[in-house]
């Protein structure tokens, strides 16, 4: 008997969704149990499947709806429902700004367990859709057959596809038709090269044999219409020189840097490879205002391998929204942690004495230190090294203590032993920024015995999803 109901499918019937949770999936909580059912909205009732039980909650998959939540709209893209990238497109936006607050509060409260003010309201994203300055694009000679493909014979060409990684595949791509969240050019470029490819009969990667020339296609852009293609390809064949780059140039004049990289390891990336350039400039610029009224706008150069906010727009929203917590009164040194391309430091040195950024990418230090050179800054220093490593005792000797301290590090948050040099250092003024607050409460929480959360401000950089970023001011008790 417990056999038979172990291979059964666990059915649910009419159960009502909710809430939204955790990586972009809703949640249902039927007989006490938590459910996390992906694409459903709080407010759907459903029949599901229980596809995965873990200790602490199931994974449900939807068979039918009963009822749609109010919450829903209609989603853009034609591949929602299989991209992985924006799972809340079928939520209004009102509502995902909601459960981004909330997912804010319900980490602080859960994890952290500090006291806080009220959290400020979400600042919006002004684009909701084709925000992202950078997406990377996979070749594949296996795509992902939809139901209506899979039935009759294929030739090869026909599984040739160019587009995302399916959630936990990685061999099997979704080929993209369009991408709701690059400009349309992005999508031009990118159709137009896959249909070029086929057509000519280019091989495209296999992940499982490592064999297949074209293995992945990099589009960035700024706010002005810059646009840097980078093709990487397994091997150096004569003919990305002398037909497939020359064919992107020629019908794509808006393209200002045109770049190629051979890639022959396993694995994807490409920051520790020597970059070519085919056409144009080796690097992009991107503006962003000034924080003081009447300066030129501040100008940052990105390379090809550089780290840039991926929605430009709310970028400046977030670092005003840091800056404003600061209250510079124009005599404070500022360390700025997981300084990146020193994109704050270099925001913020107009206002304060100096800035010192540390960052573990050598490249992106020496982007940091042009940046500087780009904007006339002469306040800014770099410094590139592990932060559970440098930042200790003998940095602090050598530069001194700072007044303030912006830290941004990556989802993981900090390193412990980072937190307890800041408990060391005790630096009066403390501006978290988080792209995950689940870590972020977890850091606060270590921090809290000697410093009071004064400020929170949630900001939306990534409509259509359940990332949210989230600024916290932090003073010394
Ligand atoms: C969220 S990004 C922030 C970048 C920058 N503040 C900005 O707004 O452009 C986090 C940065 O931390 C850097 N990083 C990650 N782990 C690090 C570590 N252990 N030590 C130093 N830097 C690190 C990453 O390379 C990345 O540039």
């Amino acid at each position: 008997m417990g056999q038979k109901n172990r291979r059964q499918p666990q059915l649910m019937e009419n159960v009502e969704i909710v809430g939204a949770g955790s990586e972009g999936m809703a949640v249902a909580k039927p007989d006490q149990k938590v459910v996390f059912v992906p694409f459903a909205a709080p407010g759907d009732v459903v029949d599901m499947q229980v596809i995965r039980k873990k200790k602490n909650y199931f994974e449900g998959k939807i068979l039918q709806f009963h009822k749609l939540s109010d919450q829903r709209t209609t989603p853009e893209c034609s591949h929602f429902g299989l991209c992985g990238g924006c799972k809340w497109q079928h939520l209004e936006y009102k509502f995902q700004l909601q459960y981004k607050q909330q997912q804010v509060k319900d980490n602080f409260d859960r994890i952290g367990k500090f006291d806080y003010p009220p959290i400020l309201p979400i600042l919006q994203s002004e684009l909701k859709y084709f925000y992202r300055n950078k997406l990377e694009f996979t070749f594949s000679g296996r795509k992902w057959l939809t139901d209506g493909a899979l039935s009759g014979t294929h030739q090869p060409e026909d599984l040739k596809g160019l587009g995302f990684h399916l959630p936990g595949m990685f061999d099997r791509i979704l080929d993209i038709e369009k991408c709701y969240l690059q400009t349309d050019l992005s999508n031009h470029i990118r159709l137009a090269i896959k249909e070029f490819t086929i057509e000519k009969n280019y091989s495209y990667y296999d992940a499982r044999k490592q064999d297949g020339l074209l293995r992945n296609l990099l589009v960035r852009n700024t706010s002005d219409g810059q646009t840097m293609v980078i093709v990487i390809a397994l091997y150096n064949d004569e003919r990305l020189q002398n037909e497939l780059l020359p064919f992107i140039a020629a019908s794509f004049p808006e393209i200002t840097s045109l770049m190629y990289v051979i890639n022959g390891k396993k694995n994807d990336q490409i920051t520790d490879l020597s970059i070519q350039l085919f056409a144009g400039k080796p690097y992009l610029t991107e503006t962003m205002a000034s924080p003081i009224a009447n300066e030129p706008l501040l100008q940052f150069r990105i390379g090809p391998v550089s780290f840039y906010q991926t929605n430009a727009v709310q970028a400046e929203i977030l670092y005003k929204t840091a800056f404003d917590f600061a209250n510079f009164k124009g005599n404070e040194f500022v360390y700025d942690l997981y300084t990146g391309t020193g994109t704050i430091a270099n925001y913020i040195a107009r206002s304060v004495k100096k800035v010192l950024g540390i960052e573990y990418i050598e490249e992106a230090i020496a982007d940091a230190v042009t940046n500087s050179k780009l904007n006339g800054i002469q306040n800014t220093e770099f410094l590139a090294g592990d932060m559970a490593v440098v930042l200790n005792d003998e940095l602090i000797r050598q530069f001194g203590k700072p007044d303030v301290i912006i830290t941004d590090p990556p989802r993981a948050g900090m390193h412990p032993k980072v937190i307890e040099n800041l408990i060391r250092i005790k630096a009066p003024r403390i501006i978290y920024i988080s792209c995950n607050p689940a870590t972020q409460a977890r850091d606060i929480a270590l921090l809290a015995p000697i410093y009071d959360v004064k400020a929170v401000q949630p900001v939306d950089m990534f409509p259509q999803t359940h990332h949210v970023e989230n600024v916290a001011l932090l003073e010394l008790k």
